[in-house]
Parts: structure tokens; sequence; C-alpha cells
């Protein structure tokens, strides 16, 4: 396999397991929230992981549509039950998941495969709009 496409895969896999992790984190933490700003935070976080499900499950197929398998290394989420430490931890994810797509999605272009480039653009998108909601809430 050539030395760009590995390395693409690679980087593919480190977004799907950010993905999956954030997902259990945000299940996690929106099912301990309590109190009326628990109760908007738990809210956000149950909307967005929606999203996360969406970009965890279309990085799994397309590694392997690349010739790869997904190798997933899942992480214990702390125990978190303050709901600023909450989405302080969530906005820390989505400004890393914004940077990782950025990259991946030069790297997708740097192998030819626009589709990929495009809809790792398209995640980029989310994952803003996501932050700017957390950041909203943080005030
Ligand atoms: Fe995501
Ligand atoms: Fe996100």
């Amino acid at each position: 396999m050539e030395e760009k496409l590995r390395e693409l895969i690679e980087g593919l896999n480190k977004d799907m397991n950010a993905e999956l992790n954030t997902i259990i984190r945000y299940i996690r933490h929106a099912a301990v929230l309590k109190g009326i700003p628990g109760h908007e935070v738990r809210e956000l976080l149950q909307k967005e992981v929606m999203d996360e499900v969406k970009h965890a499950m279309y990085l799994a197929d397309k590694i392997v549509a690349l010739g790869g398998t997904p190798k997933v290394e899942l992480e214990t989420p702390a125990e978190v039950f303050d709901w600023r430490e909450v989405l302080q931890d969530a906005l820390k994810f989505e400004l890393e998941a914004i940077a990782g797509y950025r990259e991946r999605a030069q790297q997708a272009e740097a192998v030819g495969d626009i589709g990929l480039r495009s809809t790792l653009e398209a995640f980029a998108e989310d994952e803003t709009r996501h932050k700017e909601e957390i950041e909203r809430l943080l005030g």
C-alpha cells in the first residue's frame, strides 16, 4: 500500500476512535447532569452525540473501503459531575476534531479522494457548530 494512503487510513482510525470515545463520554456526562444549567448541557450533548455517531460510522466504513481495518481503542470517561467541567471537556474535543478533520481533508486531497475531502470538510463544519454552541453555554 502506498505510504500516503497508509497514513490517511491511520489518521482516519485516530479520528474514528476520538469520535467513539466522545460518544461514550457525552452519553455518560449527559446522564449525570442535574439542575437547570445541567439540563441545558444535557440537551446539547444528547443532540450533538447523534452527529458524532454518524461521523464514527462513516469513518469506520471509509477505512474498510480504502483497504484498512477499523481498530477500536476505547477509554473510560472521567468521573465528572459539574456541567462546566463537562463543557470544557467537550470544547477540547471539538477543537481537536476541527484541527484533525482539516489535516485529514488535506491528506485525502493528496491521495486524490475528492469525495472524502469534501465529507471531512463537512465534518469540520459540524464540529465548528458544536464548538460554537458549547461556547454559547459556557458564556
Ligand atoms: Fe464528530
Ligand atoms: Fe462534535
